[in-house]
């Protein structure tokens, strides 16, 4: 068979799937259809509806057609209506009702009557009509009696009776529209046909419901806050005036906000919904190509600058089968990591949404081994280099050692807490990932004073005559007591520290846990504070120290050997931190290598320490073996790789 005609073939399909298990659900549209025999004299059309849920009867004879009943929710009508239009011995006709509009008329021979108008939408309906036991028969009244086309009786009957049951007819409806992602816009259908104006409120969805008329400049839709939500985290919706004149005629627009988005949650890939789903409808309209867009704000919670967002809509009509959501045609203006505006040139059945692309961390299960196997590595270096510095500072040749043994010591803390603040947020509560994140936090700002400090002391060495010698005791109050104040501030402040989630590529749904600061403003704040300035000025710093000391020995004999140049500066970023400047370097088309460079690199930093220290003393030995080193004499006494270090 042709492709196209299967495509259309299933369509059409899938529309009567659609349709018949829609009308079968419940009474929502009740149909009763007959045929009414009837003298050929004049004839009437009574009607008498009240408030209530008893049922509703259906009876004719030669001259009337009555339909009576205690059904509405409402409407309260009695009237007489002459049927001039309908002539000879028969007629067809139908009754229509529909609860959740509380809406009633009747079709007779050909012409509809409307009984009682749609009135917004009601909370409790009379729905569920069942028969009752047979009326008589007669010559005159209705034959092939017909709920929704089963017949009922072929015969011809004087009445017709249907007893009625009071239910939740939102709570139904929404019920019902939660079924299947292509019964969404029935909500919005029924919105629209309920004559609403203003505001609609269903236990699935708020609606808007403005009218574009004559004069139509454009509108802001405010919609209602539910209970229990801040209005000012409502999603915002302006309609251009533009959206009038595609429209042409006077029109009405509904605007519905979606709370519960499981109703789209079907086809998302790489994605997740944010909390909140906009539609946009015009009445009877298929609206494309606005010169002016329609803007929708959606306030949402923090988006990390991990994630990307983007604006898509769907375009239920395309093909009611399937969830698609398009980017095309919509604009994504980012307003901060709590909203987003959406500028948008189409609707037609349509919702857009704001879609969360979590650039989930890639690799993460590699990243985290790595960083597991550097941390593990670091800390045992680190407690070696403890050890040899201790002793070396006893011996009081060197007076940075007590500064490179107050690195080693933050540089420890910070592997030891970095490699179980994993474990302990995958298994302990929230109480002790506080205190952990807490301490990771401190360990990471006492580490990167500690570096700033070798890079100042480097500095103070380098240029000034004498070296500093402060009472021993400056040190450490420095390096471990100043990070200690903003860490002790944001703890008192609270809520700052926490659970983080680290999404990952592989598995969205399942993110990894880390001990950190939380996921919040008030924390992001925190962290571009404190972590962000220091690094910042620890980087900028250490980059002009490198230079500089650059400058000084590259003269030197030793610097013509590439790899003493090279182990050199590489020894002095380690100690001076800069190869945490990667962080800030993580984007574009390198954003990968750089994660896994920084990972390494700053994972295995306590054992580059070391490493650069057994070098230094390595160098030194061979040195002090060889003529060279003993004929060293005025700047070129100290060894290379420390710039200018006082040996006494
Ligand atoms: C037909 O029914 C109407 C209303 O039920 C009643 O007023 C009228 O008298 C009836 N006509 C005849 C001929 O029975
Ligand atoms: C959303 O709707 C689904 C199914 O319709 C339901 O299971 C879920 O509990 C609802 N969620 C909320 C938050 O109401």
């Amino acid at each position: 068979m042709e492709p196209r005609l299967t495509d259309a073939l299933k369509t059409v399909f899938v529309f009567i799937i659609i349709f018949a298990s829609g009308s079968s659900e419940n009474d929502r549209d009740f149909a009763f259809c007959g045929t009414w025999r009837h003298g050929n004299g004049s004839l009437k059309l009574n009607y008498n509806l009240s408030r209530g849920c008893e049922g509703i009867s259906i009876s004719a004879n030669e001259s009337s057609l009555s339909v009576e009943g205690r059904i509405t929710a409402r409407c309260v009508q009695s009237d007489v209506i002459q049927l001039n239009h309908v002539s000879g011995g028969q007629s067809h006709f139908c009754l229509y009702w529909e609860p959740l509009l509380d809406q009633l008329w009747v079709k007779v021979g050909g012409q509809d009557h409307t009984l009682c108008k749609p009135a917004g939408l009601q909370d409790s309906c009379c729905t569920d009509l069942s028969s009752r036991p047979n009326e008589p028969e007669g010559a005159y009244g209705i034959s092939n009696g017909s709920v929704r086309s089963d017949v009922v009786c072929s015969k011809t009957r004087t009445a017709y009776a249907f007893f009625g049951e009071k239910i939740n007819c939102k709570k139904e409806f929404c019920d019902e529209a939660g079924q299947g992602s292509t019964q969404v816009n029935m909500i919005e259908e029924a919105v629209m046909r309920s004559q609403a104006v203003g505001n609609v409120e269903l236990p699935c969805a708020l609606s808007s419901v403005v009218e574009m008329k004559e004069d139509f400049r454009g509108y802001n839709v405010v919609l209602p806050a539910p209970r229990g939500v801040p209005p000012e985290s409502m999603p915002s919706v302006h309609l251009p005036p533009a959206l009038k004149l595609a429209a042409g005629k006077p029109a009405k627009v509904v605007c519905t906000f979606f709370q519960n988005t499981s109703l789209f949650q079907e086809s998302r890939g790489d994605f997740r919904i944010v909390d909140n789903v906009v539609g946009i409808t015009v009445e009877n309209e298929i609206i494309t190509d606005l010169p002016e867009p329609i803007k929708i704000g959606f306030h949402h919670n923090v988006i990390p600058k991990t994630h990307s967002r983007k604006c898509v809509s769907w375009d239920t009509r395309k093909d009611p089968r399937k969830v698609n959501w398009l980017e095309q045609g919509c604009l994504t203006n980012h307003k901060g990591a709590q909203e987003t505006e959406c500028l948008c040139n189409h609707l037609t059945y349509f919702t857009i949404l704001v879609q969360l692309e979590p650039r989930p961390v890639r690799h993460l299960l590699a990243l985290t081994v790595i960083t597991s196997v550097g941390c593990l590595v670091s800390v045992i270096s680190c407690i070696a280099l403890i050890i040899f510095l201790y002793r070396k500072k006893g011996q009081g040749k060197e007076k940075s050692a007590p500064i490179h043994l107050g690195l080693a010591m933050s540089l420890l803390l910070l592997n030891l807490f970095f490699f179980s603040t994993g474990t302990v947020a995958n298994t302990v509560g929230e109480k002790v990932c506080v205190w952990v994140g807490l301490s990771l936090h401190y360990a990471l700002l006492s580490s990167f004073t500690w570096m700033a400090m070798e890079v100042f002391h480097t500095f103070w060495l380098v240029y000034m005559v004498f070296s500093p010698s402060p009472e021993a005791y400056v040190w450490p109050l420095i390096g471990f007591g100043l990070p200690a104040v903003p860490v002790t501030i944001l703890a008192a402040v609270g809520d700052i520290y926490g659970v983080r989630e680290v999404a990952q590529s592989d598995d969205i749904n399942n993110p990894y846990l880390m001990c950190w600061m939380k996921d919040t403003p008030k924390a992001s704040l925190a962290h571009y504070c404190t972590t962000i300035p220091l690094l910042a000025i620890l980087v900028s710093g250490g980059l002009v120290m490198l230079f500089l000391v650059r400058r000084q020995i590259q003269t030197r004999e030793e610097w013509r050997q590439n790899w003493v140049a090279f182990a050199s500066i590489w020894g002095l970023s380690c100690l001076y931190g800069t190869t945490w400047g990667l962080a800030f370097l993580d984007f574009g088309p390198l954003s990968d290598f750089v994660v896994f460079l920084s990972c390494i690199l700053n994972s295995f930093q306590g054992f580059l320490l070391m490493l650069r220290f057994y070098m230094l003393g390595w160098m030194r030995r061979r040195a002090g073996t060889s003529t060279l080193g003993t004929s060293t004499t005025g700047s070129t006494k100290h060894h290379m790789l420390q710039p200018q270090e006082e040996k006494s």
